[in-house]
């Protein structure tokens, strides 16, 4: 009976550790910094596959990205501060041979012990030039989970992301959707540690509503019932490409159906929502918001009204998700009240659809289960 009691306890601490916690602190978007610097700024579609020339382009819109944590790659670990962004699949960082990283912390092969050498070219194409490099393999650690011979890309040259990337706050990107838009077919880390049985539980989850305001954490191989409240409601992927399902419907106040297009993404790497132009200046007119003279595909709200404003809807798999306008209006340091939504299309394959960035993602913990091939959503505690 002791023993067993014993092998229970062993088990519970077990299951306990193998709960990875990562850290996340927000910053400022790189287009919030721009907007302050009164500067114009474009958003691009580009991660969700469209094409420059024949290269299929991977990433780019990190203008809009807030929540950073740590990863450490190497033997000693070095650092790097990145977008754990679940719209994308690759590892990269700054590399020690990049010429145009600036003050980017970098990554420095000879340092480590485990580095493997590979080699094979890494290239994404951006809007307005490459981000390119080479891949090579090291440990790579993402709080108390180590992953070994992580292929990543060591990034030498980021002219392709221009002054945002400057600006941003962030060294690099980890991808956490799924192989299939992996450049190179790389295995993404998560997918990696559950190969090497670093972690056991095929999920990962997001809690973006650290009281303070400024954090929040991925939950890596588990799902944290602190951070919500309620019962999770689940709904299957319709690919496994980007975390991609669909809506039933989207209503703002008593509109319903404000658009037709019902493909959703979840993207930890965008911090606003974005839909198809046309539902967006239908949306912002009944919201009463107005487009913003530095970016046309972005609109503000009346500081003074947000109280009155409209809550918006989605619902999912039957389930109502709601957003308050508190919670759709960023109030940019009193400057601006910003419309949490942009126009953004994505042409097929991949689009049209929405994506539910942070603004979404911080009213719902959001759970993204690989293993049963489907997303969860409870109201965030
Ligand atoms: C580099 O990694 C790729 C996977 O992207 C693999 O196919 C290739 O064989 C590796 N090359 C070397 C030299 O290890
Ligand atoms: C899944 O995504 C791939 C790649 O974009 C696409 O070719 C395929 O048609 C999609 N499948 C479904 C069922 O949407």
């Amino acid at each position: 009976m002791l023993s067993r009691l014993v092998v229970l306890l062993v088990l519970a601490a077990v299951a306990v550790e193998a709960l990875v916690h990562v850290k996340l602190q927000k910053k400022p978007t790189m287009a919030s910094q721009m907007r302050r610097a009164g500067q114009r700024y474009t958003y691009t579609a580009n991660k969700y596959g469209s094409r420059v020339g024949d290269d299929p382009v991977t990433i780019t819109d990190y203008m809009n990205a807030e929540y950073f944590g740590p990863i450490s790659v190497g033997s000693p670990a070095q650092t790097f501060q990145v977008i754990y962004d679940t719209g994308s699949s690759n590892l990269w960082v700054p590399s020690s041979q990049c010429s145009n990283c600036g003050s980017k912390a970098k990554y420095q092969s000879t340092s480590s012990s485990t580095y493997q050498k590979n080699g094979t070219v890494f290239k994404i194409m951006y809007g307005s030039g490459p981000v390119s490099g080479f891949f090579s393999a090291d440990t790579a650690a993402l709080g108390s989970a180590s992953i070994t011979k992580q292929l990543f890309a060591e990034v030498t040259d980021v002219s392709g992301l221009g002054m945002a990337y400057s600006v941003g706050k962030f060294d690099g990107i980890a991808g956490m959707a799924w192989p299939r838009i992996s450049v190179n077919n790389v295995p993404p880390l998560f997918f990696n540690a559950l190969s090497q049985g670093i972690i056991t539980s095929p999920v990962f989850a997001f809690y973006l509503s650290g009281s303070d305001g400024t954090s929040g954490e991925m939950d890596l191989g588990g799902i944290d019932s602190k951070h919500y409240t309620g019962a999770l409601s689940y709904v299957p992927l319709t690919n496994e490409t980007y975390w991609v399902t669909n809506m039933d419907s989207m209503a703002v106040g008593s509109n319903a159906g404000v658009t037709s297009v019902k493909r959703i993404v979840l993207d930890s790497g965008t911090s606003l929502l974005a839909g198809p132009t046309a539902d967006v200046q239908k949306i912002a007119a009944l919201v009463g918001a107005q487009p913003f003279f530095l970016n046309p595909k972005e609109y503000t709200v009346d500081c003074s009204k947000v109280s009155s404003l409209p809550d918006i809807t989605f619902t999912i798999g039957g389930q109502a998700y709601v957003i308050h306008p508190q919670d759709y209006v960023i109030n940019d340091e009193g400057l601006i009240c910003l419309f949490g939504m942009v126009a953004l299309d994505i042409p097929a394959p991949a689009g049209p659809l929405w994506i539910l960035g942070d603004v979404f993602m911080r009213k719902y913990y959001t759970v993204f289960d690989v293993g049963q091939k489907r997303l969860g959503f409870a109201p965030a505690a």
